[in-house]
């Protein structure tokens, strides 16, 4: 049986001048996993380790039994990674070739390919944005174009890099109920803690260690507490420096 979930064994991953991860292992094989953390504290330097973007320096990942560094063709069916910023992602200029893109990447036919885009746009009522240019969508519904991307691919795995940043409320509720009802495994980082505190397990960085690792709301309570610390004890004087 091939090992499920995602795992690093004795990750080290220098960025820059600095080391970010000093041999760094963690199992990551619960439904739903949270990331939370101050910027720079390493959430996305993770995800991007997770899906085999960034190779370690040393130690390896495996991807449901993958090796990343040495079987990167099984990884798309895999594991998939949605990045912050949708332009980072989006490759075509219309919708329909944006999602059929992903499974030409996977060896589908051009027009097959094609012809189950425009399926998977009519299922979800969003037939109309077929043959819409990519920049005509806002940063939200293209943010959207990207999450369907993915889910088109079919990966075991979800790699969501604060998906609700720039969602409106409509957007942020709809993934939310996305991210409850799907039976793929979904890692998620974000700033926003509410959708995170029914989460199995909840991963706290700080720079690039694990501070807290536990049941959502107990970490995101604890990650709270030390921001509203840090906040009052800087008070005004860092605020306005
Ligand atoms: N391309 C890069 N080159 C050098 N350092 C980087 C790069 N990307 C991120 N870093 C550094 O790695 C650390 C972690 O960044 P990142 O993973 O983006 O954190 P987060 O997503 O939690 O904000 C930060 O100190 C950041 O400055
Ligand atoms: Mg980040």
């Amino acid at each position: 049986m091939t090992e499920q979930g995602i795992h690093l064994q004795s990750v080290t991953l220098r960025r820059g001048a600095a080391t970010l991860f000093d041999g760094l292992s963690l199992s990551l094989t619960e439904p739903r996993i949270g990331l939370v953390g101050d910027n720079g504290a390493g959430k996305s330097s993770l995800l991007r380790v997770a899906c085999g973007l960034l190779a370690p320096d040393s130690g390896s990942v495996t991807v449901h039994g993958a090796d990343a560094g040495k079987e990167r063709t099984r990884l798309p069916g895999l594991v998939g990674i949605l990045f912050q910023n949708p332009d980072d992602q989006i490759i075509f200029p219309t919708v329909v070739e944006e999602l059929a893109f992903s499974l030409t990447a996977q060896g589908e036919g051009r027009r097959e390919a094609r012809r189950r885009a425009s399926a998977y746009l009519g299922e979800r009522g969003l037939d109309g944005w077929a043959d819409r240019a990519v920049g005509s969508l806002s940063q939200g519904q293209r943010q959207r174009l990207c999450l369907m991307a993915l889910d088109i691919m079919g990966p075991r795995t979800l790699l969501l890099d604060e998906p609700f940043a720039s969602l409106d409320l409509p957007a942020q509720a709809r993934l939310v109920r996305h991210v409850r009802t799907t039976d793929r495994q979904v890692v998620l980082s974000s700033h926003v803690l509410e959708p995170l505190l029914e989460f199995e397990r909840v991963l706290w960085l700080d720079g690039g260690r694990i501070r807290a690792d536990g049941p959502g709301r107990e970490v995101c309570a604890a990650y709270r507490a030390d921001v509203e610390d840090r906040a009052e004890r800087a008070g005004d004087a860092q605020l306005l420096s």
